[in-house]
């Protein structure tokens, strides 16, 4: 056990705050961090550069050859990259390119990992899962206000509707592709997020680690 650094895998569905609780455990804990989305974000990106459609062969190839600086590009959250994204991370092909980066990321140093295979295909041995998740209307609130809306805004109805339309599309996607759908695994905990403030998700991920760090 000592031999690697620890290991957690963080999988849900979009915009449930993943990466916020990722980013702080990462912080907190002193670990790496990866947000695997924004690999599928990046080869999404280089296909729609290219003007290509998502769902032809091409993405395999821009996975294949994804570099360090792709991830560091500052349009890759771009509502037409949300969609993209999607597509492209359907595909098996653009999936088994991208395993090799992940899993060899988790070997060598360990750390937080988030996306939504985690737990299932990339990390199965991780030493703690998560399962973080909220209602598509919680999200698609949290997105909106993230994004500079304001509440009582004689937009937020539809605002937020729109967004909402967004989500489930993007979730139904990912949970019901053939290729490491979205999904819990079995030994993950989940976290229900709609009643919970980043900062109670937060400790209630802390409690689970460090119970986890106890029974070893
Ligand atoms: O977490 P995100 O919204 O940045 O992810 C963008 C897309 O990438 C998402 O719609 C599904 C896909 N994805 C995936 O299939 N597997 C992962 N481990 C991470 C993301």
């Amino acid at each position: 056990k000592n031999s690697r650094r620890m290991l957690i895998a963080i999988d849900g569905p979009a915009a449930a705050g993943k990466g916020t609780l990722a980013r702080t455990i990462a912080h907190a804990l002193k670990l790496p961090y990866l947000d695997t989305g924004l690999l599928y974000r990046a080869v999404a990106r280089k296909v729609l550069d290219k003007g290509v459609d998502p769902q032809l062969h091409s993405a395999e190839e821009q996975a294949r050859h994804l570099k360090e600086d792709d991830l560091k590009r500052h349009d890759l959250r771009t509502s037409e990259v949300d969609i993209a994204a999607s597509l492209v991370a359907a595909q098996p092909l653009v999936r088994q390119a991208l395993m090799g980066f992940q899993q060899k990321f988790a070997q060598e140093r360990g750390g937080v990992l988030d996306g939504r295979d985690i737990g299932t295909m990339i990390c199965p041995n991780a030493d703690v899962k998560l399962y973080i998740t909220a209602s598509a209307q919680t999200r698609a609130r949290r997105r909106w206000l993230q994004n500079g809306g304001q509440l009582g805004d004689p937009q937020e109805k539809a605002g937020i509707l729109h967004l909402l339309r967004e989500i489930e599309e993007r979730d139904s996607y990912d949970r019901n592709r053939t290729n490491s759908p979205l999904r819990k695994a079995d030994d993950a905990q989940t976290i229900e997020t709609d009643d919970l403030t980043p900062e109670q998700v937060f400790q209630k991920a802390m409690a689970i680690i460090t119970s986890h760090l106890q029974q070893d």
